[in-house]
């Protein structure tokens, strides 16, 4: 352990961070020991950690001093902020910053800052094709990783912009819902338009890879996906897969928004995204990149094979 390179990993008892604490223990000759952050080390996934060989450590992403306690002694830190917990680009910045200045306190040698693009520079300002959020934003969740990429500046950083995952299908309840025909259908503002998607748990697993490679990905930005998909297809994959009949309705962003369920408006703004800048947003992710750095990347049907009984159908 003690000539292992620890890694400081953010959100441990969470997907993201899940995955890469996972990835790290599951090759104890790797190289590189797990230090989970929680701010309940009690909780059962940091217990959990724990018992399959991780150092579980307390710390707050609002409390920059305990940041910086978890990171002292540490090679590197995957640094990742939760906006579905409270909702607010501005808090997910000031999170952000923290992370940035415990990384730099540390001395830490690899950082890992995960990111998304900043979806206005995709259109003028003056553009009504969807509304401004929180003032400013027109995806905020979005808007405000790319714009805290720049706290990370000047520290060994890589930027990892990430995909929708399909693990959303059932943690996030976007999953098709059955209707009095017994036909499953579910509806997004996406036309024919394909969704840059991925399972949850390679991300984890290419962050893993890129702490293994390196200083090649210090100050770089890499863009992953694990498959691009229309959602008439991923309608007929789970169709085949869970052996149901699932219509997807392209409905218009306007409708999406007005769905009226917290953060439909963020949501209908981050599928018009994906819809209207179809090239830009795929352009900025390889699934050749991700499976460079995580050879077991998944496409669709092989996370649906080994999730399917995860995906409650209602
Ligand atoms: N859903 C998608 O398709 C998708 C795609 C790309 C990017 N993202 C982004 O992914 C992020 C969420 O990551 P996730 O899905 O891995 O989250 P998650 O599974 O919901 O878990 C959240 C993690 O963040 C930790 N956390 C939250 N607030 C914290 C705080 N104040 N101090 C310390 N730790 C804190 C939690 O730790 P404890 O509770 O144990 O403290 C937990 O481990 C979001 O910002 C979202 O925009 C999501």
């Amino acid at each position: 352990m003690a000539d292992k390179k620890i890694i400081a990993v953010v959100g441990a008892t969470g997907a993201q961070g899940g995955g890469l604490a996972r990835a790290i223990l599951a090759d104890p000759n790797g190289g590189f020991a797990c230090r989970a952050v929680t701010r309940d080390p009690n909780k059962d996934k940091a217990k959990d950690l724990a018992v399959k060989g991780a150092e579980v450590v307390k710390a707050d992403l609002d409390d920059v001093n305990s940041l910086k306690k978890a990171f002292a002694g540490a090679y590197g830190a995957y640094c990742v902020t939760n906006f579905w917990e409270h909702f607010s680009a501005e808090k997910e910045k000031a999170q952000a910053k923290n992370l940035a200045e415990a990384a730099r306190a540390a001395g830490l040698q690899h950082v890992i800052w995960s990111t998304l693009e900043d979806t206005r520079k995709l259109m003028a300002a003056n553009d009504t094709r969807m509304p401004m959020l929180q003032e400013k934003y027109r995806v905020p969740h979005f808007d405000a990783k790319d714009e805290a990429n720049a706290y990370f500046s000047g520290l060994p950083v890589t930027y990892l912009v990430t995909s929708f995952y399909w693990d959303n299908l059932y943690t996030f309840g976007m999953g098709p819902k059955k209707g009095d025909d017994g036909v499953y259908s579910w509806a997004f503002p996406m036309g024919n338009k394909r969704l840059a998607g991925m399972a949850v748990e390679d991300i984890g697993k290419v962050a893993y890879g890129i702490f293994k490679a390196g200083p090649q990905y210090i100050g770089k930005t890499v863009g992953i996906t694990g498959e691009n998909l229309t959602i008439d297809q991923m309608s007929e994959k789970l169709s085949k897969g869970l052996d149901i009949s699932v219509k997807y309705h392209a409905v218009e962003a306007d409708a999406y928004r007005g769905f009226g369920f917290p953060g439909a408006d963020e949501l209908g703004n981050m599928f018009q995204v994906y819809r209207d800048f179809e090239k830009e947003v795929l352009g900025a992710r390889s699934a050749d990149v991700a499976r460079s750095l995580n050879p077991s990347l998944q496409t669709f049907d092989q996370w649906l094979a080994s999730n399917k009984n995860k995906i409650s159908l209602m």
